[in-house]
């Protein structure tokens, strides 16, 4: 293998930049060409790709977003989107690719794989922390932190008010940002996907917390509850107990940008450096990701299907710490 590509695709998450940095200087010291697909796989249908040197990741490896853009690309979901793609590719000569990026991303890298045959290596990036086959993804650390900060701003002014507060924070399919935050900011209540919590416990709660003489509650909602999202919920939990003040606040996009935190950075330069040695080990079709600690390589099925449930541990600890 003389020459790969990286690309960004989907949601973007702090600390892409970094493993784009990552991917692109471990296959020059290691004598590889490397190519940046702008775009994510529009850009491969496209045509968006340019040599990347050392120094076009110069000065990146702080920066949240990513410099190669992203997208969640239509065309590459048609079996004729795929194979301008590869037609792409190979005008370029490019053998092997690193795609960044989430269960999208790897659901259509996996397609890709099996109709072309070119050796894809992802590598997870998404705030949601919902992939197998990784304690971690990129940009879940710096989502946590953010939201947290937000959470302890919020508690300031709901405790001014004695108030109740429903704050929604990303996760389409993932309680992983609301649990983290949740036990880190404190919060008396935590709904998640992963588990049932009914309109009523949550009422029973809240009026609890006032019997045990708190002024002031903070509900942390997933935004893929099965409740709904925070305003639906709130709403509804605002006709059983009216006496009580409550406000919603959707923390949204502020997740996804940022400087990522030291721990996203040095994730994103570890698993850029293992998809690039993944391939010239001959790696294909897998995840790099990080396990207790140590690189392993997890197949792009398995890592979208296999669900990573949150431990029973962090469920226990929120629900004694919120007494
Ligand atoms: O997958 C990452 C994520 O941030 C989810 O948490 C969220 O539901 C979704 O992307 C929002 O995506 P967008 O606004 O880019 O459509």
């Amino acid at each position: 293998m003389k020459k790969i590509a990286v690309l960004t695709s989907g949601g973007d998450a702090p600390g892409m930049n970094a493993c784009v940095r990552s991917v692109v200087r471990s296959a020059l010291y290691l004598d590889l060409e490397v190519y940046g697909v702008r775009y994510g796989y529009d850009g491969m249908i496209k045509g968006d790709i340019h040599k990347m040197k050392s120094y076009s990741v110069s000065n990146i490896i702080q920066r949240g977003g990513t410099i190669l853009k992203s997208a969640r690309s239509k065309d590459f979901m048609t079996k004729e989107g795929r194979k301008k793609a590869f037609e792409q590719l190979k005008y370029y000569g490019i053998e092997g690719l690193v795609t960044i990026g989430g269960d999208g991303t790897f659901t259509g890298a996996n397609i890709f794989y099996q109709e072309h045959g070119i050796p894809v290596i992802g590598i997870p990036g998404t705030i949601d922390n919902d992939l197998y086959g990784s304690d971690f993804t990129i940009g879940f650390d710096t989502a946590v932190n953010t939201a947290l900060d937000a959470i302890d701003k919020i508690r300031d002014t709901a405790n001014s008010h004695d108030r109740v507060f429903f704050i929604e924070v990303m996760g389409r399919h993932s309680g992983y940002i609301a649990i983290q935050c949740g036990i880190g900011g404190g919060a008396e209540l935590i709904m998640v996907p992963e588990t049932s919590t009914t309109i009523e416990d949550v009422i029973n709660k809240l009026k609890k917390d006032r019997d045990s003489q708190k002024t002031s509650s903070i509900v942390v909602v997933a935004e893929g509850d099965e409740q709904g999202n925070a305003h639906e919920i709130a709403e509804k939990v605002k006709v059983h107990l009216p006496e009580m003040d409550m406000r919603v606040s959707t923390l949204g996009h502020i997740q996804r940008g940022g400087e990522p935190t030291a721990r996203d950075r040095i994730l994103s330069s570890r698993l850029g450096l293992a998809a690039v040695e993944g391939l010239l080990n001959g790696q294909k079709n897998v995840m790099a990701g990080i396990v207790d600690n140590k690189i392993v390589y997890t197949n792009l099925k398995v890592a979208i299907s296999k669900s990573k449930p949150i431990q029973d541990e962090l469920l226990r600890l929120t629900e004694i710490l919120s007494m």
